[in-house]
Formats: structure tokens, C-alpha cells, sequence
């Protein structure tokens, strides 16, 4: 192994460019299902390095990967045995850098998972913890606890975990000890300076190996309120819950942030970490981004709100002002590996309006001000599996039925990339494994299929991210400035010195004629025959019109097809 810094592409002296976190379009690779090098069917360290120079030609600016660590695999990898290890399944340590080499040569950074509220039961503590049984001074770094009852036969409090059941677990002496998501996943105890200790040690480890940065699992839930007291009410774990509850987003987890961005901050300013907070509002969530803490959060709540106007309207509203408050970049999220992809769950039972919506979510989204987040295969317009086998699936919380996810293995499907035969170049032989199975209509959602073809959903993600780089008022930015529009339409301006720039979204179900705002750059909406640009009208140089944009002659007005969103240059 060397421990060689890979320098990060694109730094410069100028201190905003240096801030590249602030406007960057970050993509979500989910390890087990991105592309498999060996061919057992599932995705590896390999395999992504090899599939890389499509992520440049998407033209995103990082890649984040879910974990591939040394884990037993109970919560497909956010059950961490050994933080500095690659499980063999997805590679080596030096395939782990062979890809840091590879991606910053491609001019793309990358984050990697970190998963500091719980580890595996396969972890080196934890087993310890259990072989020297009660009094051991290495259970204090996990919650063990005497139970409840005459014979501690009931568990500490009533805490539940997020996939179902009681959030405690009683092992063979006697005690209970807590864990917030699956049995195999003990908290850690950041009472406990070693538990601090060691993951200073670990952010380090792989700084040194040359990572941009992390995202940090669960990191609104490290710090439980002293004493561990029961909630009472019936709200229990929900990841977005609007109640305040013992375990999730307490005051003590900002210092931890504070010391990370110190550790962050050692190895320059071009490091970064970003938060996977479920906290109640985007106020709650800017607290993990005030100047000293991290750089960026995800935006749960916008991820969370429905197709419908006026509810967007507000979660931008209250998201841009959250966020200018501390000075970091809003973030804009859609899809992710534990949620229902946001082609199927716009859709409203109806695929073709999934799509459409979809396509009009996305260009929504990165015409905001600040970071986007992608997730694998949104941009061949992959619908969510909702139909896989119950003797296939792997998600821990469809086992624990109580559990409010359990359908995350619809999301996890492996990416199609070419050829006609399952699994479509995710391994590397044609009618070999993959360790949930594509349907066979993938065929024609491969980035094979859809590369060239103007209409695909690809090649729409790779016109709006070239715009998005290219035009001066999209990418970083404060503020938008909101235009009169009819109920069911958004419309907003963004101005910078070198051009405005206006986003239209129709959210209704029925075309509708809006004053022309400026030259078409972008419509999400497929193509329709006979739809067309105003003639004469401009089209910036090397900007390319998909149709279906409508503009009534001499009118003025433009009719926005039902659920669609058009760019403009103003
Ligand atoms: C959030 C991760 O995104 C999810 O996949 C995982 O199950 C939980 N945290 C527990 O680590």
C-alpha cells in the first residue's frame, strides 16, 4: 500500500474556485450495484473505476460512494467490521486508490460513506465487549444496559429501531445493548473519548489516502440525551419525524462536527463532509453547517415534498434563507438509496407521467442555487423494482416488516449498461449474475441504448449538466427571484453578471401558455411532433432545443407542456 496524497482535480489559487463544494453536481455510486469487474454478480471497486469516464462524460464534479468496507453485509455495508479495510467483495485498499487515482484524473473528486453512530457486531470492540462480559471497560463504548423486570427480561427504555422491533438486544449474560437500525449495528457510545479517538484516526486514514471527503451516515443521531430516557409518546423512529426525540438531533453531536472540520481543515480547504441529518426542518439542518461544523447537509425535506407548486415554492424559500443564514450552499436531492426512485414515486400509479415528471424534477432541481445530488441510474430515467422476490431481497428492514422502509431493495437494482441479455454489461459476462435481478424491459434504458439518442433521458441529463456548468447565472448562487406565474407553474430568474437565466415549471396536468421569458435552452418534456421554437427565435451557440417547447407566433406566450420545465436564457 502507498500512502501517496492523489491531488484533487481543479484546485486553483482563487479562493471561490477552491470552494467547489459549493455549486457541485455530486453523484451517488452504490457499490453493489454500479458495475462488477469479476463477474459474482456483484458491483466492485474495479468495476466502478472502470465505468468512471462515464461519469465525466455525465459531466458531474464528484462521486460519492455508499461504503464498501469490511462488513458482514446485514445492512448491505452500513454495518462497518473494519473502517480501514475494503471488503474483499468489492476489492483491495489499493483498488480503493486506484480509483481516487483514476477519478481525480478524470477531473472528478471523491467522497466516501463514514458511518460513525454504529459499527458491525463483527467489529473488533464489539466482539471484545461480549467474549469479557459484564464490567468490561470496552462496553462502555457501545450502550449496554441492564433490562427492565423482575429478571431484566425487558429492554432499557422504549426506544424502537428505524427498521422495526425494539432497538435493543439482549445478549447471553443478561444485558441489552443498543442499536438505533439493525441488531448487527451496536451504537457506538460517543460519551467514550476512544470512540472519538478512533474516528479521528479513521477520517485520517483516508484523507491520507487522497479522499475529497465524506458523507456522514446518520450523523444527527451519535449523541442520545443523557440518561437514555423513554420517549412516551407513540412517535418513535421515524428518519424524518417532526417530534423531538432522545436520539436524533442533539445538541452534544456539534462538537463532534467542529473537531472533524479541524481534522478536515489539516489537510486544506478543499476537504469536506456532508451530513445525512433526518432533522426535523432545513433550520434544524443549517445547524450542522454554521462555519466551524460541516459544509453541506442533505435536503431531506425537499426530497420529501410532492409534485405540487406551492409546496416546492416554500421548501425552496425556507431551505435558500436557512442556508444563507450560516453561509453554506442549499443542497437539492431526489433520489437515493433508501428511498423509492423519483421516476415511481412522482408517477402517481402512471409510468409515463413518472418519466415526465421526473425529467421536470431534475431540470427543477439543478436550476436551483447551490449542490445537487444524483443517484445511480436516475439518469437513464430507471424506474424503482417494485416487484423483486421476497427470497431476493437483502434489505434488513423488510425482514423487521414493522420497519418503516423495507422496500429499499427496489432502488438497488444493478445498473444497466449495454447489450441485449441480463445483467446489460453490469458484469462482465453476458447471461452471468447479478445480485438482484434487472427486469428484462432494462434492455432499453442501458447507457448503451440511450447514448446518441437525443430523446433518451441520458443524453438530457448530459445537455442539462453542460448548460449547468456553461451558463453564468446557474451553479453556485444565494437567491432566485421569483416570477408572477399561474397557480401550478413556478417561475423563477437567476441573474449573474455574464447573463439571466429563468426556470418555468408546469406541475399541472395540462399544457399552458406563459409569457416568453427569453430563448429556449432546455425543455425537459419528450419530444412531440409539431411542437417548435419560435421561428427566428435565437438559440444560444451550442445549445441544443428539445422540442416540445411551443411558442404561439407573434404572441409572446409559450405554451409549457403539463408536467414539464423549460430553461431559459433571459
Ligand atoms: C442511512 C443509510 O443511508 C442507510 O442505508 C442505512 O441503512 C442507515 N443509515 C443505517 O446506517
Amino acid at each position: 500500500m502507498t500512502q501517496n496524497v492523489t491531488a484533487a482535480p481543479a484546485a486553483t489559487d482563487s479562493a471561490s474556485a477552491r470552494q467547489w463544494w459549493r455549486d457541485a453536481v455530486i453523484y451517488q455510486v452504490y457499490p453493489r450495484s454500479f458495475a462488477d469487474g469479476d463477474g459474482d454478480g456483484m458491483g466492485d471497486l474495479p468495476g466502478i473505476t472502470a465505468r468512471l469516464p462515464h461519469l465525466r462524460d455525465l459531466g458531474v464534479d464528484a462521486v460519492w460512494l455508499s461504503p464498501f468496507y469490511a462488513s458482514p453485509q446485514a445492512d448491505a455495508g452500513y454495518d462497518v467490521a473494519d473502517y480501514r479495510a475494503v471488503d474483499p467483495m468489492f476489492g483491495t485498499l489499493s483498488d480503493a486508490e486506484t480509483l481516487i487515482r483514476e477519478a481525480h484524473a478524470l477531473g472528478l473528486r471523491v467522497i466516501f460513506d463514514i458511518v460513525p453512530n454504529h459499527c458491525s457486531d463483527r467489529h473488533e470492540w464489539f466482539r471484545q465487549a461480549l467474549r469479557e462480559g459484564p464490567g468490561s471497560a470496552v462496553r462502555d463504548r457501545f450502550h449496554f444496559r441492564p433490562g427492565k423486570g423482575a429478571a431484566g427480561e425487558l429492554p432499557p427504555n422504549d426506544w424502537e429501531s428505524v427498521f422495526g422491533g425494539p432497538a435493543w438486544s439482549r445478549v447471553p449474560d443478561g444485558a441489552w445493548y443498543l442499536h438505533l437500525f439493525a441488531p448487527e449495528q451496536p451504537d457506538f457510545n460517543w460519551d467514550h473519548p476512544a470512540v472519538h479517538e478512533e474516528f479521528r484516526s479513521v477520517l485520517r486514514f483516508w484523507l491520507g489516502l487522497g479522499v475529497d471527503g465524506f458523507r456522514i451516515d446518520v450523523a444527527h443521531g451519535l449523541v442520545k440525551a443523557s440518561g437514555l430516557p423513554d420517549i412516551g409518546h407513540a412517535e418513535q423512529v421515524k428518519l424524518l419525524g417532526k417530534q423531538a426525540v432522545p436520539y436524533f438531533d442533539q445538541d452534544g453531536v456539534h462538537a463532534i462536527y467542529r473537531d472533524w472540520r479541524r481534522i478536515l481543515e489539516e489537510y486544506g480547504a478543499e476537504r469536506i463532509a456532508v451530513a445525512e441529518a433526518w432533522t426535523p426542518t432545513v433550520e434544524r439542518s443549517a445547524r450542522y453547517l454554521r462555519p466551524d461544523e460541516l459544509h453541506q447537509a442533505f435536503n431531506f425535506e425537499y426530497l420529501t415534498t410532492g409534485w405540487d407548486a406551492a409546496a416546492l415554492r416554500a421548501v425552496i424559500d425556507r431551505s435558500l434563507t436557512a442556508m444563507n443564514a450560516v453561509d453554506a450552499p442549499a443542497t437539492w436531492v431526489l433520489s437515493n438509496h433508501d428511498v423509492v426512485r423519483h421516476r415511481t414515486r412522482l408517477a402517481d400509479g402512471d409510468a409515463a407521467r413518472g418519466l415526465r415528471r421526473a425529467r421536470a424534477a431534475t431540470l427543477l432541481m439543478l436550476a436551483l442555487p447551490g449542490s445537487a445530488y444524483l443517484y445511480q441510474g436516475e439518469e437513464l430515467g430507471l424506474p424503482e423494482v417494485t416487484k423483486l422476490p421476497a427470497e431476493v431481497r437483502q434489505d434488513p428492514a423488510f425482514f423487521r416488516s414493522t420497519g418503516q422502509d423495507g422496500t429499499r431493495d427496489g432502488c438497488r437494482v444493478p445498473m444497466p449498461w449495454s447489450g441485449r441479455r441480463r445483467p446489460f454489461g453490469f458484469g462482465p459476462v453476458a447471461g452471468g449474475p447479478s445480485w438482484l435481478p434487472q427486469p428484462d424491459s432494462w434492455e432499453h434504458l442501458t447507457v448503451a441504448a440511450q447514448t446518441g439518442d437525443p430523446a433518451s433521458t441520458l443524453e438530457f441529463y448530459r445537455r442539462a449538466l453542460a448548460v449547468r456548468r456553461t451558463h453564468p447565472a446557474l451553479g453556485a448562487g444565494r437567491d432566485i427571484a421569483w416570477l408572477p406565474s399561474p397557480e401550478g407553474v413556478l417561475a423563477f430568474r437567476r441573474t449573474a453578471p455574464g447573463g439571466a437565466f429563468v426556470c418555468t415549471v408546469n406541475l399541472t396536468a395540462a399544457p399552458l401558455a406563459v409569457p416568453t421569458p427569453g430563448t429556449p435552452l432546455l425543455a425537459s418534456a419528450e419530444t412531440e411532433p409539431g411542437a417548435e421554437t419560435e421561428p427566428g427565435a435565437e438559440t444560444e451557440p451550442g445549445a441544443e432545443v428539445e422540442s416540445g417547447v411551443e411558442v404561439e407566433p407573434g404572441a409572446g406566450r409559450t405554451v409549457l407542456p403539463a408536467d414539464s420545465t423549460v430553461w431559459w436564457a433571459a
